[in-house]
C-alpha cells in the first residue's frame, strides 16, 4: 500500500477508535489543533511517564519542574524569540497557498534522495550479496552526480538564509523550478520573516496591558529556574532538570496532521554542564536519547540521525532524531549544545547573577547546556504509525496497533461470552482485581470475535474471555493481540501475567 494511503488510514482509525479529533469539530474545526480522545489520552499519558521516569528515575541527577505557559515578556527578549523566532515564507499567487521557503527546498532535495535510493535499491538486487553500498554510493557516477546536487542546494540556500538574504532565498526556489503543490505553478511572491510567537494581554485594561507571549517552547522555563533548583536541591553540576508541557507556535504551514500543531507538547531536558565538557555530554545524551527510542521495539530501520546544516550562532552541536513517518523521514527529537548562551542572556537582561561556584576548583561559571527536546505528540504519531498494521486473517482483514504493552491504552479487556449464568460476575471480580494496577475495559456486547477485533484496533494487549467453563473450574482464556493466540489459564493467575508484560519496567530496563 502507498505510504500516502496509510497515513490517510491511521488519520481515519485516530477519529474512529477514539485516539485525535479535529479541535472544535462541532463549528467546522480549528486548524492545526487536535484534541485527544479517551484512548489517545491514555497512550499520550503513558508515554509521559515513560519518558518521565527514564529521565528523573533512571537518572538521579536529573529532577523535574512544572513552570508556567505565561512568562515575563522579556524572557522572550533575552532568548531571542522576539527579534528571531521566524519562519521564512513565500505564497503562491494562483493557489494562494503560502509555504515555509525551507520547506519547499527540503521536500525538493527529498526527492532526489528518494533517486538515490531507488539506485541504490537497484544495484543491490543486481550485484546481491557481494553489493557494497559504500562503495556504490562513492563510485556511480549518476548517484555522485545526485549527491553533488543536494550538497551544492544546500550550501547555498542555508547560507542565504542564514544571511537572511531573502531575495537570494526566493530566486533559489525560482532556479530550482520548484512548483506550487496545488496550482503547479511557478508564480511565487517575495520571501518575508513571520515571527510564530502567539501573543495575548495580561491585564484587564487593554490600554495599559503588557504584551506577553505563549511559550513557543519550554526550554526558557527551566532556564529561567535554574536558580532555583540547583540552591534548593543543592544541586551539584552536572545536572538535569526535566519538564513536560504545552508550548505553541503560529505554524503557517501545520499539515501532516499532528506533526506539525499550533498547540502541542514538548518534552524537554536541560543538563547543565561544565564549560568545555559540553560535547562529551552531548555525545553521552545522544546515545541516550536514541537508546529510549530503540527501547519501544520499533523497528531501528525507521530512526536516523542528521546533523543540522545551519547551526543556531550559539549552538556547537546539534542532531536531529528523525523518524520515517508514513511522509518521510522527519525532525521527532533535537538533541543541542546550546553553550552558556540562554543563561548568559537571562543574567544580562534581568541583571542578576546566574553562576555557579564550583566548590572543588573555587572557581565560579555560567554553566554550559546540553538540551533534549522531544516533541510528545510526533512521538505519538511515530508510535501509531510504526504499530498500525493491517493483516490478513483468513477472509478477513485484521487492524491492530502492536502497540509495546506498557504503553497500551487499555492494558486488559475482560469479555464474558455471555451476559448471563454468572459470567458477567466472574467477569467482574478479575477486573475488580486488576483495575488498581493498570486501565482495563469490560465489554460484554456483541460476539466474542466482533469484541476482539474492536481491542485489536485500539492496541489491547490481553483480552481474558470468561466462558461456562470458567464458571466450573475457574480457568479463563488468555488471548495475546500480536499472535492471536490463546491459552486457558486459572483466574488467580492472571494478574500476574498481564502486570509482569504491562509494567513500565520492561522498557526502562534496557535503558541501563
Ligand atoms: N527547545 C528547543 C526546541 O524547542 P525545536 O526543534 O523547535 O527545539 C523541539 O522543537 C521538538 O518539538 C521538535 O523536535 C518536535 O518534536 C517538537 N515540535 C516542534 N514544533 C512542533 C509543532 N509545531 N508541532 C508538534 N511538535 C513540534
Amino acid at each position: 500500500m502507498v505510504q500516502e494511503d496509510i497515513f490517510k488510514k491511521i488519520i481515519a482509525h485516530c477519529k474512529e477508535y477514539g485516539f485525535i479529533f479535529q479541535s472544535s469539530e462541532l463549528y467546522d474545526g480549528l486548524s492545526a489543533v487536535y484534541d485527544y480522545g479517551q484512548n489517545g489520552v491514555e497512550l499520550k499519558n503513558n508515554i509521559k511517564e515513560y519518558w518521565w521516569k527514564a529521565m528523573t528515575q533512571m537518572n538521579e541527577e536529573v529532577v523535574g519542574i512544572d513552570s508556567a505557559i505565561f512568562m515575563h515578556p522579556t524572557i522572550w527578549k533575552a532568548s531571542g524569540h522576539v527579534d528571531a523566532f521566524n519562519d521564512p515564507l513565500i505564497d503562491n499567487k494562483d493557489s494562494k497557498k503560502r509555504y515555509r521557503a525551507d520547506v519547499l527546498v527540503e521536500d525538493y532535495l527529498e526527492k532526489i534522495n528518494d533517486k538515490i535510493k531507488k539506485e541504490v535499491e537497484k544495484a543491490a538486487k543486481r550485484f546481491g550479496d557481494s553489493f557494497d553500498e559504500q562503495q556504490y554510493r562513492t563510485t556511480n557516477p549518476r548517484v555522485m552526480e545526485y549527491a553533488q546536487k543536494i550538497e551544492s542546494v544546500r550550501t547555498e540556500f542555508f547560507g542565504a538564509l542564514e544571511a537572511n538574504d531573502l531575495e537570494k532565498v526566493r530566486q533559489i526556489i525560482i532556479d530550482l523550478e520548484i512548483a506550487c503543490p496545488v496550482s503547479g505553478s511557478r508564480n511565487w511572491t517575495e520571501v518575508r520573516q513571520f515571527n510564530l510567537m502567539f501573543d495575548t494581554k495580561l491585564g484587564s485594561v487593554a490600554e495599559g496591558a503588557n504584551t506577553i507571549y505563549l511559550r513557543p517552547e519550554t526550554a526558557q522555563g527551566i532556564f529561567v529556574n535554574y536558580l532555583n533548583v540547583q540552591k534548593t536541591g543543592r544541586m551539584k553540576i552536572p545536572f538535569g532538570i526535566a519538564q513536560i508541557g504545552k508550548a505553541f507556535r503560529n505554524e503557517i504551514v501545520a499539515r501532516q496532521f499532528i506533526f506539525r500543531m499550533r498547540e502541542f507538547e514538548q518534552m524537554e531536558m536541560q543538563y547543565f554542564v561544565k564549560p568545555g565538557e559540553e560535547l562529551k555530554w552531548f555525545e553521552s545524551w545522544k546515545d541516550k536519547r536514541i537508546k529510549w527510542h530503540m527501547a519501544m521495539g520499533i523497528n531501528p530501520a525507521k530512526y536516523r540521525w542528521h546533523a543540522h546544516d545551519k547551526l543556531a550562532h550559539y549552538a556547537n552541536a546539534a542532531f536531529d532524531i528523525e523518524f520515517e513517518f508514513p511522509f518521510g523521514f522527519k525532525e521527532l527529537e533535537g538533541i543541542h549544545s546550546r553553550t552558556d548562551f540562554d543563561l548568559t542572556q537571562h543574567q544580562n537582561f534581568s541583571g542578576k547573577k546566574i553562576q555557579y561556584f564550583d566548590n572543588e576548583s573555587g572557581e565560579s561559571y555560567v554553566p554550559y547546556v546540553v538540551e533534549t527536546s522531544v516533541g510528545l505528540d510526533r512521538t505519538f504519531l511515530s508510535i501509531l504509525s510504526a504499530c498500525y498494521n493491517e493483516e490478513q486473517v483468513g477472509e478477513e482483514t485484521r487492524v491492530v496497533l502492536n502497540i509495546p504493552a506498557p504503553l497500551a491504552p487499555v492494558k486488559v479487556a475482560v469479555l464474558p461470552l455471555v451476559k448471563k449464568d454468572g459470567l458477567p460476575e466472574l467477569a467482574r471480580e478479575i477486573l475488580n482485581e486488576l483495575k488498581f494496577d493498570m486501565n482495563c475495559m469490560y465489554e460484554e456486547k456483541d460476539s466474542i470475535g466482533k469484541r476482539y477485533r474492536r481491542q485489536d484496533a485500539i492496541g489491547t494487549p490481553f483480552c481474558i474471555t470468561v466462558d461456562h467453563q470458567s464458571a466450573e473450574d475457574r480457568t479463563v482464556t488468555i488471548r495475546y493481540r500480536d499472535t492471536m493466540e490463546q491459552e486457558r489459564i486459572p483466574v488467580e493467575k492472571v494478574a500476574g501475567i498481564v502486570r509482569e508484560k504491562v509494567d513500565l519496567k520492561n522498557l526502562l530496563k534496557k535503558l541501563v
